[in-house]
């Protein structure tokens, strides 16, 4: 076990001119969940994946087994928490390196009201102090790397002086991660889906903070889409996180891993498929996972190909459908097939 999870991190790191780099899928709320994560790893053996956030709170008061339960497969993952207490932090740390994730993250970048009222999120980035206190209480309760995910700046204040005071700070706990989302957060007058787009990205500010602490692993965050987009972006940092478009376009991943990592044994698209239908039949047999709880990551599966709108369209009816039924699977796919023939035909005429 331990030496599969040594394996994975280092396949999952790639070298390009003797420098390490890593690309991973970002938390995403209510999205990457564990079934999405399981995708996922199908597409991409390398990318490293993260949890939806998870309070520190959840995991004391809450359903921990539900909430922390992951697959074998999905390794290397990593548990993002949200909190701001040092004691409570330490002690969800604690329970996540016990479950088996590789690593803790903290997250210091989202701006949603909820999080706001529970002070932590981005508005922790305010007082970098509390954030160097919970991250040296979590690194001295767990063995695992603890990391952080954070903003270039918040509100009014100047992007590069606040994010280098930061990480000067936060740094001091021997901290050596940060995930850079390469826009400012405002924490009011914007929605979080706002604060994801408006903002403007900095990507030349996350290539200097990389230039300027060299010994830190800078991972940068935001608008990333493309192969191309990611290759731009690895020779100034030390990887890329992917969000909405690992989402909506997972096949992303696989082209990621053909032509960053080189992996020439992707498996195809009807591959994933089959392998996700015999899941979702598990899921069902084991825990009473309705389908359309699977079912409703994979709508990009197909994105961009002939049949993808009809594959999308009989995915969303799953909600309509009996909860173990993954007959849904053949039919979108069939739908698929057909489109694909058709157009093959038409092109032949
Ligand atoms: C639906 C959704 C939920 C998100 N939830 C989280 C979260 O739980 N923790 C976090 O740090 N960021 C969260 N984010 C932000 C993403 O991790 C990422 O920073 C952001 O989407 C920018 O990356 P992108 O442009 O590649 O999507 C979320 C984003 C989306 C779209």
């Amino acid at each position: 076990m331990v030496l599969r999870k040594v394996t994975l991190a280092i396949m999952s790191k790639l070298e390009l001119s003797g420098k390490y780099f890593e690309i991973s899928v970002a938390p995403m709320m209510d999205w990457t969940d564990r079934h999405c994560r399981y995708f996922h790893r199908l597409i991409s053996p390398r990318a490293v994946l993260y949890t939806e956030m998870v309070t520190a709170n959840a995991i004391k008061f809450g359903e921990r087994d539900r909430i922390l339960h992951f697959n074998d497969a999905e390794h290397p993952v990593v548990l993002q928490l949200g909190g701001s207490n040092p004691d409570d932090l330490a002690a969800a740390a604690k329970v996540g390196e016990d479950y088996g994730y590789d690593e803790i993250n903290l997250n210091c970048g989202c701006p949603s009201d909820r999080v706001q009222e529970g002070s932590f999120g981005a508005c922790l980035m305010k007082d970098p102090n509390v954030i160097a206190e919970c991250i040296a209480a979590m690194m001295g309760n767990v063995a695992i790397p603890v990391t952080v995910k954070c903003r270039i700046s918040i509100d009014d204040f100047p992007d590069e002086d606040f994010l280098y005071d930061f990480i000067n700070t936060v740094k001091q706990t021997g901290c050596n991660t940060f995930i850079i989302h390469a826009r400012k957060a405002w924490l009011k007058g914007l929605s979080p889906k706002e604060n994801r787009d408006i903002p403007p990205l900095n990507y030349p500010l996350v290539y200097k903070v990389k230039r300027d602490f060299p010994n830190l692993k800078i991972i940068i965050n935001g608008g990333f889409e493309t192969v191309d987009n990611i290759q731009a972006a690895l020779p100034h940092t030390d990887g890329v996180m992917i969000g909405r478009a690992a989402y909506h376009t997972p096949w992303v991943l696989a082209d990621i891993e053909q032509s960053i990592f080189g992996n020439d044994s992707i498996p195809e698209r009807k591959h994933v498929l089959e392998h996700m239908k015999l899941y979702a039949q598990q899921q069902y047999k084991d825990f009473e996972t309705p389908v359309k709880s699977v079912s409703r990551h994979m709508m990009g599966l197909f994105h961009g190909l002939p049949g993808g709108r009809h594959w999308r369209r009989i995915l969303n009816d799953a909600p309509k459908r009996a909860p173990d039924d993954v007959s849904i699977f053949d039919e979108a796919y069939d739908a698929v097939k057909k489109a694909h023939d058709n157009l093959a035909a038409r092109e032949a005429a």
